[in-house]
């Protein structure tokens, strides 16, 4: 696949997913394959008032590259100050439009899923980022449309397409339908139809054999993972191997599972310092430890250990249980 002039190796994407799309998680989900990963979004108004906190949600390390910054705002001269500084600053592969969040504090603002309600204020969003970062590539991120009564498949494609933007990764739900139902896949398919831009394909991929599914069935381009991917970045080894016709890798063993834990609570504390890191680690740790005996009481002590050292503690101690699972199993 390649987005402009940009050549994507693999055509399986990381999902921006806002408190979990950091460069901790992204270099591990880089690391399993990923071909391009986002940044969760950023606000623009944060950008252009150079707020340190939001600033640091782009920095990002050059392992990660091809990565994308996704923006949301509803003021086309702010969103396009907003990439300007973005690029002269951070130097990202790709800007990303978000057309896409459905949580009402963004959309009262006009941000996110709004524009989907008022297609010209999207084109002129969308032709003021195009224009201020001439040098990348732009891509949007949208849903399908505000209710099932104003749906703007196919119409937008080749409207996005015709300003210039590169790509459009497509999450088939409404706003109004939150994360409830089933993605629409069909709406995939007719936005592929309708334009010649890469059509990158989003929602419900659980497995690879989704994600095959989503390739056959949509004919997209790509296929963005985001949930999925949550406490696995193996998702993205998997998913090469499907799509080079080879048998799936061995799954992640648990002492794998324990050392991944292991230095993405280093890279977060590094990220996001002690006290930030420690707490957005155990929302990690929820997702990382299921699924084997005796996982919940080890998820348990790593959720509830109370600070840091009492969370290197039992983090230490699932890394010796998981070195002893794996001497038994040798030995059998
Ligand atoms: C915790 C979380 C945070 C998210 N944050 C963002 C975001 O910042 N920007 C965005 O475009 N979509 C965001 N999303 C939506 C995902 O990118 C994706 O479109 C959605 O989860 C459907 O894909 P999936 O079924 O593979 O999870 C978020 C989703 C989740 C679960």
């Amino acid at each position: 696949m390649k987005i402009g002039d940009l050549k994507i190796e693999t055509p399986i994407i990381l999902a921006p997913m806002a408190g979990v799309t950091d460069y901790p998680f992204r270099i591990l989900c880089k690391e399993m394959g990923a071909g391009i990963v986002y940044s969760e979004f950023v606000s623009a108004d944060g950008i252009i008032r150079e707020n340190s906190k939001t600033l640091g949600l782009i920095r990002f390390e050059e392992s990660e590259r091809p990565i994308g910054i996704q923006i949301f705002g509803s003021d086309p001269d702010v969103m396009s100050k907003a990439s300007r500084f973005v690029f002269d600053s951070f130097r990202p592969d790709i800007i990303d439009i978000n057309y896409g969040c459905p949580v009402p504090k963004v959309t009262k603002k006009g941000a996110g899923s709004a524009a989907l309600q008022d297609l010209c204020l999207m084109d002129d969003i969308t032709a003021a980022v195009v224009e201020s970062v001439p040098e990348i590539p732009v891509t949007v991120k949208m849903r399908s449309g505000w209710s099932d009564n104003s749906i703007v498949i196919p119409e937008v494609g080749h409207r996005l397409e015709n300003i210039g933007v590169k790509a459009v990764t497509l999450h088939p739900r409404t706003t109004k339908q939150r994360y409830t139902g089933k993605a629409n896949w069909n709406y995939i398919r007719e936005l592929k139809d309708s334009c010649s831009i890469p059509v990158i394909g989003n929602g419900d991929v659980c497995n690879t054999e989704d994600m095959m599914r989503m390739f056959e069935e949509t004919g997209c381009d790509g296929v963005m993972v985001g949930r999925a991917a949550q406490g696995n970045p193996w998702f993205f080894k998997n998913a090469v191997a499907a799509l080079n016709g080879e048998n799936p890798p061995p799954p992640p063993s648990l002492y794998d599972i324990a050392m991944t834990c292991a230095r993405h609570f280093d890279l977060l504390l590094e990220n996001k310092g002690e006290r930030t890191g420690s707490n957005m680690m155990r929302k990690h740790f929820s997702n990382y430890i299921k699924g084997f005996p005796g996982a919940s009481n080890f998820r348990q002590r790593l959720v509830t250990a109370p600070d840091l050292d009492s969370m290197r503690e039992a983090l230490d101690m699932f890394i010796d249980a998981s070195m002893t699972v794996e001497d038994q199993l040798a030995e059998v």
